[in-house]
């Protein structure tokens, strides 16, 4: 089928990061600093990327500070005209690197935070990050440029969401994801230790409604659904290589960060590959366009053009079978396997935070 064109590009510069979130949704295995693009090769996939008609570009690991030539992507990047966001933890955000980024052109930095108190946000992060983050907001508000803010939302933060919607207020934040965990990758690891109760989800959502009451146009925000507690899934990635790509930092070209896990597909590489023949004619991006691809019960149901049939790194991951109907929705004949997993936690049944820290 005729593909149409990326609209983003996201651009996993390392896996290398500093912090050790329980929630990672990184793949299991990260790739070593030594298998990772050269800035040339990164060069070029920008051009590549921007003669794709791709318009805005995120740079984003790991942590992308981490890669001395992030400027230098940045001053490119902005050259061909696209828009530039940086994703990161903040952490190595000092005036100089982000004196260089305001002056290679950097649009937009979007700043993670694990919770509202220093003491919970370092436990979670497994480093003490949370006054590096303090001091990179007051850095992006005071070179005037936007700040975006995230955080992932699991059991051991919830009940915190008024004051880290203040806190991101506080500290200047123009957005804010709310962005409930996803079990993929490392997360998934974790899933018994993220995962919260129906009723602290649904005290959570009260105070995200009253806070968008409160806050009004002061801060954007924005609530990304705890899809295990949902009936149906959510359209994964606007839907497999239809609006975005991703280049993992040994450089193969994925349709979302998740699915290097995908083990019943080969991933195509900028080194041996043009971005555009990845994009238009490889297997792996072919696999889930369109609707000729899925089974029962998503073949013949209403709802296809509107979640695509969920996500595909979801249902690999669950079942095994990448084109299995995403389990979080309730058609799904694997809806047990989400069903068996809240109704542990709503039992009590699962462990308390004894979390496996990423890269320890
Ligand atoms: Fe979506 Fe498939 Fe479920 Fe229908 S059966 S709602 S297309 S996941
Ligand atoms: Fe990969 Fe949903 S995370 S398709």
């Amino acid at each position: 089928m005729t593909a149409s064109l990326p609209y983003a590009l996201t651009a996993e510069l390392t896996h290398r990061c500093p912090l050790h979130c329980p929630y990672c949704s990184n793949p299991i295995e990260l790739q070593k600093r030594e298998s990772e693009l050269s800035t040339g090769e990164w060069l070029s996939v920008l051009e590549q990327a921007n003669d794709l008609g791709v318009a805005q570009v995120h740079f984003t690991g790991g942590e992308p500070l981490l890669r001395p030539d992030l400027e230098r992507l940045v001053r490119r990047a902005r050259e061909l005209g696209l828009y530039v966001n940086l994703i990161t933890s903040g952490v190595g955000l000092t005036d100089e690197r982000i004196n260089r980024l305001v002056e290679a052109g950097i649009d937009s930095i979007q700043l993670s935070v694990q919770a509202a108190s220093a003491e919970l946000a370092d436990s979670i992060a497994g480093f003490r990050a949370y006054e590096l983050k303090r001091q990179a907001a007051q850095r992006i508000r005071e070179r005037g440029l936007p700040l975006h803010m995230n955080v992932v939302l699991h059991r051991a933060n919830l009940h915190q969401i008024e004051e880290i919607i203040e806190l991101c207020a506080d500290w200047g934040a123009e957005r804010l994801e709310l962005a409930n965990a996803q079990y993929y990758g490392w997360a998934l690891r974790n899933v018994n230790e993220l995962l919260p109760r129906r009723e602290q989800l649904q005290a959570a959502e009260a105070a995200y409604k009253r806070a968008l009451e409160r806050f009004g146009r002061r801060i954007e925000l924005i609530w990304i659904l705890p899809d295990y507690y949902e009936d149906f899934p959510k359209p994964c990635m606007g839907g497999w290589g239809r609006l975005s790509l991703t280049i993992a930092p040994d450089g193969r070209v994925l349709p979302c960060t998740a699915s290097s896990d995908i083990r019943s597909l080969t991933f195509e590489n900028v080194k041996e590959r043009e971005l555009a023949w990845i994009w238009h004619d490889s297997p792996s991006f072919n696999a889930y366009r369109g609707y000729d691809w899925m089974p029962e019960p998503c073949r013949s149901c209403e709802r296809r053009e509107l979640d695509y049939g969920g996500c595909r790194c979801q249902a690999f991951q669950l079942t095994g079978d990448a084109r299995a109907t995403d389990p979080v929705c309730v058609r799904s004949p694997h809806r047990g396997i989400v069903a068996d997993r809240v109704g542990s936690v709503e039992q009590g049944k699962a462990g308390t935070p004894d979390y496996a820290y990423r890269g320890r």
